[in-house]
């Protein structure tokens, strides 16, 4: 196995007088895909929200790539190569595809949008990388032949799909997505799937909370059970289902969502 990516330790978060989790510790190992599950309220969006970099944590480490990140904003986070999807989009529906993915480039690239807009020939240079950076993502996305479509005329699948790519835009090391099937069909999940493995294949270590657990099943290698902000077991697909907690906590009253 290989050394871990995210090492999260005895992580705590109070909000208020209430405790979203309380001594939280897993690790995420370098290439591989490890999904964050439980019921709601468990405390998953928290554990994102706190790695990220958009929450403080009230106790705890987290280590990424060997380092403690720990109460870093945001943006420094990203720019350690650890970036998260959100439940909703951060697609920009009035901008077509290919200019949401042009500023998913620039936002993450060094030069910035700014910069891109000056008349200095150096940044014209880096302006045509972009671009053909932005076509290529597409490319692997399968949204090449919807470039020029603006976001909001998407299918929903396809504006899920452009979330995650916008969000991979700058081929982070640890991609932290939250719930992508979350309203996808079946086709549509598995395309949401095929994507996340192409990802990983790229060398991206993926960090998933869903509640599909067909997919979650199918695609973990590893699955860390949250419940009432306590990790209540951690292991392979297969440890996971038969585990007699995991079921009373939660697999045996998905059973809807997993036929959903
Ligand atoms: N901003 C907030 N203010 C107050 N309570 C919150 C906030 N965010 C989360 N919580 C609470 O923390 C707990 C964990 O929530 P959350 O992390 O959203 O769970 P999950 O994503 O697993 O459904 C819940 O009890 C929730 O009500
Ligand atoms: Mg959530």
């Amino acid at each position: 196995m290989s050394a871990a990516l995210l090492e999260v330790e005895h992580l705590a978060v109070h909000i208020g007088g209430l405790v979203a989790i309380a001594d939280a510790s897993f690790s995420v190992p370098e290439g591989s895909i490890v999904s964050l599950i439980g019921p709601n309220g468990a405390g998953k969006t928290t554990a994102f929200n706190v790695i990220s970099g958009y929450m403080r944590p009230t106790r705890g480490s987290i280590r990424f790539a060997g380092e403690a990140i720990t109460g870093l904003a945001p943006e420094r986070v990203a720019e350690r190569g650890l970036v998260r999807s959100f439940q909703r989009t951060s697609v920009f529906m009035g901008c077509t595809v290919l200019e949401n993915a042009l500023m998913a480039l620039h936002r993450r690239g060094k030069a910035g949008l700014l910069a891109a807009l000056s008349p200095w020939g150096a940044v014209r240079r880096e302006e045509a990388m972009l671009r053909e950076a932005a076509w290529e993502m597409l490319r692997f996305v399968g949204l090449e032949a919807r470039a020029e479509t603006l976001a909001e005329a998407l299918a929903y699948g396809e504006q899920r799909r452009l979330g995650i790519a916008l969000a991979a835009a700058a081929s982070p090391r640890l991609l932290m997505l939250d719930e992508p099937a979350a309203g996808l069909n079946p086709s549509e999940t598995a395309e949401c799937m095929a994507l996340i493995r192409g990802l990983r294949e790229r060398g991206m270590t993926v960090l998933l909370v869903e509640h599909d657990m067909a997919m979650v099943m199918q695609m973990s290698d590893s699955i860390v059970v949250l419940n009432q902000g306590r990790i209540i077991a951690t292991g392979a697909p297969a440890e996971i289902r038969a585990n007699p907690e995991v079921i009373r906590a939660y697999l045996g009253s998905e059973a809807a969502h997993v036929a959903a």
